[in-house]
């Protein structure tokens, strides 16, 4: 079933012009005919839930910021960082009317009357389309005083980021936007009470936004006849990795995994089998093949341990090693932590080193419980969950492939001369041997 991406390669989508021949802005017009109340109802019933990461529901958010009058923002999240995640792009790119279309409709529902996009750095061309989208949104009348005849008024600014992952996550960007350094802000309060330049805020992703449209042309009741119990609707998925189609589809949640991995996307290249996989971005802890069947939705990911987070599925096939893509996650987190919070900054670096002492033939099996450890330590306990994004998959990959890390933790000792695991006195035996410590 195809809502979101319905008509999206159609050529020049993009134009105001195309996009209301198909039936654009038409839901708008629809909604502004409700009370703000009726069109927040509407999304409440659809129980869509955030496509950005957390899976919140919109509803429920939304309705969190007071109600009437006063200095209340949207800001629509277009940082799209987390890595294996490029579905926002195709929206951006391909149909950026519709996302415009759901923050007319949004900052209807919860009566305010500025709203930004925060758009990552790198989608040059993205911006450079939706600038063009919002300023022939604005001269027909969808965005800006008395929108098409109504009460209602708002202002789209588009931003564009610097290329910072620590953007992305609500707060940060919030603090980008104001125009300073993008760090996260100790919660609560949440940026539905005291966001952007202390006013409310309601923060949603692109797709969440985009889908808007849909709900209220559907109806929010009927709208969440779809997909999965808890997991309403359709979600668009990017899929990457060691598969033979990589690209982004639009699945009915609660379809088997399968189903995407290898009926979508083509499963590995010819000759290889699934290892493990990422089903939410590199932040969400790996699954194996032992997990394909698992049905693709917040709650039955959420079950197996994973996430089903933005909705990103990373395949590894077996002629990766765990190392490697270990590697690379760490690396990643641990360039990207602003270093405001201890765990993160220390854990994300620590990390990263301690996976170098494997490949350099310096590390113990031991290496891998203190690993393990500082992975616990990390979770739950820094200003925002960067530094859970990578405690999880690396924990993952230490708990699910440990058999595989002592063996390259030999591997390597061996290659490096580093003399045999058995020779090698356990830490608490060393301390023994060595007896008390001197007193000075
Ligand atoms: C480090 C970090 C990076 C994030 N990056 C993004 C991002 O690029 N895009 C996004 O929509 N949400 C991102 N999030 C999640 C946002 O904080 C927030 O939950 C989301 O924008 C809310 O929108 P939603 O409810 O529609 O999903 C990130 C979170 C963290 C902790």
């Amino acid at each position: 079933m195809k809502l979101l991406f319905e008509g999206i390669d159609e050529p020049r989508l993009n134009t105001l012009e195309v996009y209301e021949r198909r039936g654009g802005y038409q839901a708008l017009r629809k909604a502004l005919a409700m009370t703000p109340e009726e069109v927040l109802s509407n999304i409440s019933a659809s129980e869509i839930r955030g496509r950005g990461g957390a899976g919140f529901q919109m509803g429920k958010k939304a309705s969190f910021l007071p109600h009437g009058h006063m200095d209340k923002y949207l800001v629509c999240n277009a940082d799209e960082s987390e890595p294996g995640t490029f579905k926002d792009r195709e929206i951006m790119q391909k149909n950026p009317h519709m996302l415009v279309e759901g923050i007319a409709i949004a900052t209807y529902a919860a009566e305010i009357n500025r709203a930004f996009i925060y758009i990552r750095g790198e989608y040059e061309l993205q911006a450079d389309i939706l600038e063009a989208a919002i300023a022939e949104a604005l001269e027909a009348g969808y965005i800006g005083e008395r929108v098409l005849g109504s009460a209602h008024t708002f202002s789209l600014v588009l931003h564009r980021g610097a290329g910072a992952y620590i953007c992305g996550e609500e707060t940060g960007m919030l603090d980008s936007l104001e125009g300073k350094r993008g760090n996260p802000r100790l919660k609560p309060p949440f940026p539905a009470i005291e966001g952007l330049y202390h006013g409310p805020t309601l923060i949603n992703n692109v797709e969440t936004l985009a889908t808007v449209p849909t709900i209220i042309r559907m109806g929010g009741e009927d709208y969440a006849k779809l997909g999965a119990q808890g997991s309403t609707g359709t979600k668009l998925v990017s899929v990457s990795g060691d598969v033979q189609r990589p690209g982004n589809y639009e699945i009915e949640l609660g379809v088997p995994s399968r189903e995407i991995i290898y009926g979508l996307a083509g499963g590995p290249p010819e000759g290889r089998e699934v290892k493990f996989w990422f089903p939410g971005g590199s932040s969400a802890p790996v699954l194996t093949k032992d997990d394909l069947d698992i049905p693709y939705d917040f709650d039955s990911m959420a079950k197996a341990g994973s996430m089903l987070g933005s909705g990103a599925i990373i395949v590894v096939d077996d002629s990766h090693t765990v190392l490697e893509v270990a590697k690379k996650v760490a690396k990643f987190y641990a360039h990207e932590s602003c270093g405001k919070c201890v765990p993160c900054r220390e854990g994300t670096n620590w990390t990263v080193k301690m996976l170098e002492r494997i490949s350099s033939g310096e590390a113990t099996p031991m290496d891998l419980d203190i690993m393990a450890s500082v992975q616990e330590q990390i979770i739950g306990n820094c200003l925002c969950v960067l530094g859970d994004a990578m405690a999880m998959p690396i924990g993952s990959m230490v708990e699910k492939f440990r058999d595989e890390l002592e063996a390259e933790i030999e591997a390597a000792r061996e290659r490096a001369g580093a003399g045999a695991l058995e020779d090698v006195i356990p830490i608490g035996v060393a301390d023994e041997q060595a007896g008390p410590l001197p007193v000075h």
